[in-house]
């Protein structure tokens, strides 16, 4: 794998997944909107910016022509289907045989298999209250994203994320199946470790076709697993 694009680059995950992927010596091809490009100056010269909506057709088809990896940060902003339209474009014009990786959190079910913390129920319940009374969130859209990921015959994984936090990595985080499985309990990953689960998934085929819940490998319920 040579050529990837990260499309959220200029957010907090986005910009911790250029580090890594620039680590790893991949070319990065990377999609923020217009007014966020000077968050990445920090990388002028190494990587390719686009400038652009993520759920513009044209600037996705342009942006992932020639990538072997596609890392998107799905996000459930506004009312104007983002997510779904960022997810769609990414699905359609993609190469084929390209790995691609999406980002979102842990209310995302794949099988509806996953048991949830009950403090993670009301959050999700206050994001859709916020989300109606202020059209700034959008769960639902992120939810039908992911469904059309999992629909998809593409190279797909989808990365949940427990509660985030900030810090110094710790290492590639632990996953399973299934939000509720005891290696979770923890629920908190350094944003960091998050970033760099979506950039290692690009080579780990074992990954394809999952959507792992993901935590920090230092956190005392992966310690309490691994011993
Ligand atoms: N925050 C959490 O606690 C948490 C927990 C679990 C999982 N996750 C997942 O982690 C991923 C990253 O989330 P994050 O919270 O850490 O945020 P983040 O990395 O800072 O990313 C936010 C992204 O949303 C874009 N954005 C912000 N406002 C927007 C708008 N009005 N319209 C369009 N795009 C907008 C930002 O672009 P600009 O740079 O242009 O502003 C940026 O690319 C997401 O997939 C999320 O579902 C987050």
């Amino acid at each position: 794998m040579k050529k990837i694009c990260i499309i959220g680059a200029s957010g907090k995950l986005g910009q911790y997944m250029v580090g890594h992927a620039l680590d790893r010596g991949y070319a990065v091809v990377g999609v923020c909107r217009e007014r966020s490009v000077g968050k990445l100056d920090e990388f002028k010269g190494r990587i390719t910016v686009i400038p652009g909506a993520t759920n513009d057709r044209q600037v996705i088809e342009k942006a992932v022509a020639g990538c072997d990896g596609v890392l998107t940060v799905l996000v459930p902003w506004g009312r104007q289907h983002y997510s779904t339209g960022t997810a769609q474009a990414v699905l359609n014009y993609a190469p084929p045989g390209a790995r691609l990786i999406f980002s979102c959190g842990w209310h995302i079910t794949r099988d509806g298999k996953d048991v949830y913390p009950r403090s993670l129920k009301a959050q999700e319940k206050i994001g859709r209250w916020i989300g109606r009374l202020t059209g700034f969130v959008d769960i639902d859209d992120q939810i039908e994203a992911c469904r059309r990921v999992f629909a998809s015959d593409t190279l797909w994984t989808v990365v949940r994320g427990s509660d985030l936090e900030e810090g110094e990595s710790q290492g590639l985080p632990v996953w399973s199946r299934h939000v509720g499985d005891p290696i979770l309990e923890s629920n908190i990953t350094r944003r960091v470790d998050f970033a760099l689960f979506m950039v290692a998934a690009l080579e780990n085929d074992e990954l394809i076709h999952e959507a792992p819940a993901i935590v920090g490998c230092q956190t005392p319920s992966a310690l309490a697993h691994a011993a």
